[in-house]
């Protein structure tokens, strides 16, 4: 397959489109048989997650909610480093089964301060359902009971990843070609 280029960088096909529905099928399929009867609220992380919450979505048969929020970045103090504030979340969380939708745990950081404001809310239950998740970079341990594919340390685009904010577009995932 011919390499395609991302802005400035050549990015050659890893996970054609088909193998990207046919495994997020399986998983919304598990995650409705393990959450029947919960009402369990989906919580996407934009923007990444976008796409995969729109196909994961279409899988779940139990009744369920969607939400979409955001985590903002802003410089803290320097003992602080970079911290997020989490940006549209109407819904009250207190005794939820909540779904946590990312694109990608990579290490780990992220998805560790994400848990750790939604746990201040209540909720019965939080679980992570993440598309990727690149297990070398991993830096903090976390539960992740929903993941579609496991993934080298590469550089990675498409299916809603970017690379500075182009390739989000593209039906399949690409990885980094190093010359
Ligand atoms: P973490 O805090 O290191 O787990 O970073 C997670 C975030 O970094 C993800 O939500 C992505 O936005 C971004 N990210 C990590 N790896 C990649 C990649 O290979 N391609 C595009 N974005 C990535
Ligand atoms: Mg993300």
């Amino acid at each position: 397959m011919e390499p395609i280029t991302v802005k400035d960088l050549r990015f050659r096909i890893s996970i054609p489109a088909e193998e990207i529905k046919k495994r997020i099928a399986e998983l919304a399929a598990q995650i409705s048989s393990d959450l029947k009867g919960r009402n369990p609220l989906f919580l996407a992380v934009l923007n990444g997650s976008f796409m995969f919450a729109a196909d994961l979505m279409r899988g779940i048969t139990t009744p369920c909610e969607i939400s979409f929020v955001r985590l903002s970045s802003y410089t803290g103090t320097e003992s602080t480093g970079t911290v997020h504030e989490l940006i549209g979340l109407n819904e009250d969380l207190t005794g939820r089964t909540v779904v946590i939708i990312e694109d990608i745990v990579d290490s780990g950081l992220t998805m560790r301060e994400l848990l750790s404001m939604l746990k201040t809310k209540n909720p019965a239950d939080v679980r992570i359902a993440s598309l990727l998740v690149k297990p070398g970079n991993l830096k903090v341990k976390l539960d992740i009971p929903y993941c579609c594919f496991h993934i080298p340390n590469d550089f990675i685009v498409g299916y809603g990843l970017d690379y500075d904010g182009y390739g989000r577009n593209l039906p399949d995932i690409y990885t980094l070609v190093k010359e």
